[in-house]
């Protein structure tokens, strides 16, 4: 089978109930960014960055994955195939997906900015909170904010260079440097595939327009047979 590098976004948990951020009534359409996804707006009021995070994830606990993470976590754990997502839910994991990258962090964890630390967080954190391995009051979502670096970056890298097709779900592609990866792709030399609800506008071979719980399944299905069949 092909070498397969796949990103998904926000729309991959769309119609599990979890928001996403640009389309109408998008999260970023309800909150400034800047005050709640930023290094910058958790100096200013911690309080109001956690409560973000801690309703965030409330709504994630209260999710189920769907379809689309389903048909994903089939093609999990294939040495061909690289997971990466922008999501900071677990809800591939959920699916029984493994060896996700999360390149924007995880809701599930906490990490600690004094040690760097990393365990699994509790359903609600507060400023102060002590870290657990050095006890410094220094405790934050495991989440990466705008301005910071995404994590796993030279994994990524290495997988666009050495694939064969790219697929991109659920992405808007308005964040680098998620954005950059289906042009990385295609001077790799790879196929580019986009499924999404519609078109985000990034220059792909093909898109197939529609909801996830649809597109991304038969996809799978087209790729290894279909399993839930
Ligand atoms: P960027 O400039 O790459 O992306 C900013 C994008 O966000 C813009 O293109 C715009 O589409 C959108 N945006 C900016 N302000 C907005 C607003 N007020 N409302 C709605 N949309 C808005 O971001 P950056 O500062 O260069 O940071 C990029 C880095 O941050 C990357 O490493 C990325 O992985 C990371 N990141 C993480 C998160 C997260 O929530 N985990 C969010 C964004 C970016
Ligand atoms: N099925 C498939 N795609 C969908 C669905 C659905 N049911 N619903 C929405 N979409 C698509 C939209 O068409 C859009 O392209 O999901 C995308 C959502 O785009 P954004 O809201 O911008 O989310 P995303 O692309 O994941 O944002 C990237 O920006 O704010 C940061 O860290 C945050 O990881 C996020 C990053």
């Amino acid at each position: 089978m092909d070498r397969i590098v796949v990103l998904s976004g926000a729309g991959l948990s769309a119609e599990s109930g979890l928001g996403t951020f640009r389309d109408m009534g998008g999260i970023w359409t309800r909150y400034d960014l800047s005050e709640v996804a930023t290094p910058e707006g958790f100096a200013a009021d911690p309080a109001k960055v956690h409560d973000f995070y801690n309703a965030r994830r409330a709504n994630m606990a209260g999710a189920a994955p769907n379809a689309a993470h389903d048909a994903l976590a089939r093609l999990s754990g294939r040495a061909d195939v690289t997971l990466v997502t922008q999501n900071i839910d677990d809800l591939l994991e959920r699916a029984g997906a493994s060896g996700v990258i999360h390149m924007h962090g995880e809701l599930s964890r906490a990490l600690c900015h004094a040690c760097r630390a990393r365990w699994d967080a509790p359903a609600s954190m507060a400023p102060g909170d002590p870290c657990p391995a050095c006890a410094a009051p220094a405790t934050r979502p495991d989440v990466v904010w705008f301005g910071e670096v995404p994590y796993h970056m030279e994994r990524i890298e290495a997988a666009l260079a050495d694939a064969d097709l790219f697929v991109s779900i659920g992405t808007s592609g308005q964040v680098y440097p998620a954005a950059g990866f289906v042009e990385m792709a295609r001077l790799s030399g790879a196929r580019t595939l986009e499924l999404n609800l519609e078109a985000s506008g990034g220059r792909f071979d093909e898109v197939r327009e529609g909801p996830a719980t649809e597109v991304v399944p038969t996809w799978v299905a087209g790729l290894i047979g279909d399993a839930s069949a």
